[in-house]
């Protein structure tokens, strides 16, 4: 067995059963997208890594138009029930994200706890994968685990995974304009063991124009 089915076995075992292992509250970061690009036009969100569908869910019902992968095929049939219930319809689809290349584009990237799946020998590749399919002016927002040496390692925690250097992510993203970046330390009872978790979270905007020879955005005004 591989390291990806390995993970994909560990997920599936999670999620089985009825209940949800991560609630089925969206997270925090979900709120940065309402509050920055609210759906007043069709917009197309792609949640990577989507688990049991919390996160999805909520934007399905808030009005976004909903894709969502996950390597755990049990975790993707809890999506299908949960927006099933809601009343709203999310696209899944199976996919490891260190293979899986996105070919088109969205106006919304979106993952949390996820990223940290990704092999770091990948990264730079992948991230501009989903820079260079994100629509202009659209965002990625991003909540991905780091690794600091005064936090231990959740007992859950997948051993397969490469926690991010503290800062790494944002400066995939210094070619655009960020709008946030935060670092938390935070308390978790997920597994039913008290454990923390050091988390960057990123929103970052593509620029709405490429800027024109000379380093003028086109059709920019006055300064
Ligand atoms: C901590 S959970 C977070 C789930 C969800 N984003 C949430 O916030 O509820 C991490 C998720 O990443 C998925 N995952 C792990 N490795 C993956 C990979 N290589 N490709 C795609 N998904 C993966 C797991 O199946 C799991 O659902």
């Amino acid at each position: 067995m591989n390291e990806n089915e390995r993970t994909q076995e560990q997920y599936d075992e999670m999620y089985r059963g009825e209940s949800y292992y991560w609630t089925v509250r969206p997270s925090r970061t979900c709120f940065e997208v309402l509050e920055r690009m609210p759906p007043d036009r069709p917009l197309r969100l792609l949640d990577i890594g989507c688990g049991e569908g919390r996160n999805a869910v909520f934007f399905a019902r808030n009005g976004y138009e909903v894709h969502a992968f996950d390597i755990s095929g049990t975790g993707l049939e809890k999506t299908r029930r949960l927006a099933e219930r809601a009343g709203v319809s999310v696209r899944v689809f199976q996919a490891d994200l260190n293979r899986f290349r996105l070919d088109e584009t969205f106006d919304i990237l979106f993952s949390t706890g996820t990223l940290h799946s990704s092999d770091p020998s990948v990264r730079a590749e992948l991230f501009e994968n989903y820079k260079r399919h994100t629509a202009a002016g659209g965002l990625n927002v991003f909540s991905v685990f780091v690794d600091k040496p005064f936090v231990a390692r959740a007992p859950d925690s997948d051993p397969n995974t490469h926690l991010w250097r503290s800062g790494e992510l944002f400066t995939l993203y210094h070619d655009w304009q960020i709008e946030l970046c935060a670092e938390e330390i935070f308390d978790c009872m997920s597994s039913g063991v008290p454990h923390q978790h050091a988390v960057n979270r990123l929103v970052a905007r593509t620029p709405a124009s490429k800027p024109a020879p000379g380093g003028r955005r086109a059709g920019g005004g006055a300064e």
